[in-house]
């Protein structure tokens, strides 16, 4: 069991369907994720399928729209002030199709993972699925990894492989990558929870 002190607290932040921000949040509902809970999401476009998965969950939404900001700078002001009301320990991005800029990088540099879906450093960027099905390798994959200032290249933390077959179809390397992501975020959120996941320069370290 573990101890009320011990607990920590999580934003996830997602642009799209939330696929993966509703698997945290069942997680965290029933109690296996590390300890930790979601009490926060933030949200890029009023729209998206993740603002109604959160509030179904009764998960607090910041839905912020980066055009009726002057810049990046204070848009992303705005998310660390909700950031820091909500006491946040650490942020997941779930499908956040940003990238993430100094304001919310430095108060929370390695504290920030990010779901990608190929095996990085191969294929960063928009379109992971689409680029690897392009350059026709026989397999690409599943990356969780701390956020730095580029594009898809901080520290890797977890890793995992899916075979391209010759019939697969962008539908059907997207849900056999989703499936996997399914199952590799929440684990490495849980354990980044309890501590057993730490940055050391370029490497992220497993404790355990
Ligand atoms: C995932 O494939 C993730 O790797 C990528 O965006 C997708 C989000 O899917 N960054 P969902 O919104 O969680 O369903």
């Amino acid at each position: 069991m573990i101890g009320q002190e011990t607990q920590k607290r999580i934003a996830v932040f997602a642009s799209g369907s939330g696929s993966n921000l509703q698997v945290l949040l069942d997680r965290a509902a029933e109690g296996t994720l590390g300890g930790a809970q979601v009490v926060l999401v933030v949200c890029d476009k009023p729209e998206a399928k993740a603002v109604s998965r959160a509030e179904q969950a009764g998960v607090p939404v910041l839905v912020v729209i980066p055009k009726e900001y002057p810049d990046k700078a204070s848009y992303e002001a705005r998310i660390l002030e909700e950031l820091r009301s909500k006491q946040v320990d650490f942020i997941v991005l779930a499908g956040y199709m940003r990238l993430v800029g100094p304001t919310l990088l430095e108060p929370y540099r390695g504290r920030i993972l990010n779901l990608h879906p190929s095996l990085l450093p191969n294929f960063p960027g928009k379109d992971a699925i689409g680029q690897a099905l392009e350059a026709g390798v026989p397999h690409t994959g599943v990356t969780v990894h701390f956020v730095d200032e580029g594009m898809d290249t901080g520290p890797v933390i977890a890793q995992e492989t899916v075979t391209i077959e010759d019939k697969d179809t962008k539908e059907s390397l997207t849900q056999k990558i989703q499936a996997v992501e399914h199952r590799l975020l929440p684990q490495v959120v849980s354990d980044y929870a309890r501590g057993q996941i730490r940055v050391n320069g370029r490497t992220a370290e497993y404790l355990k």
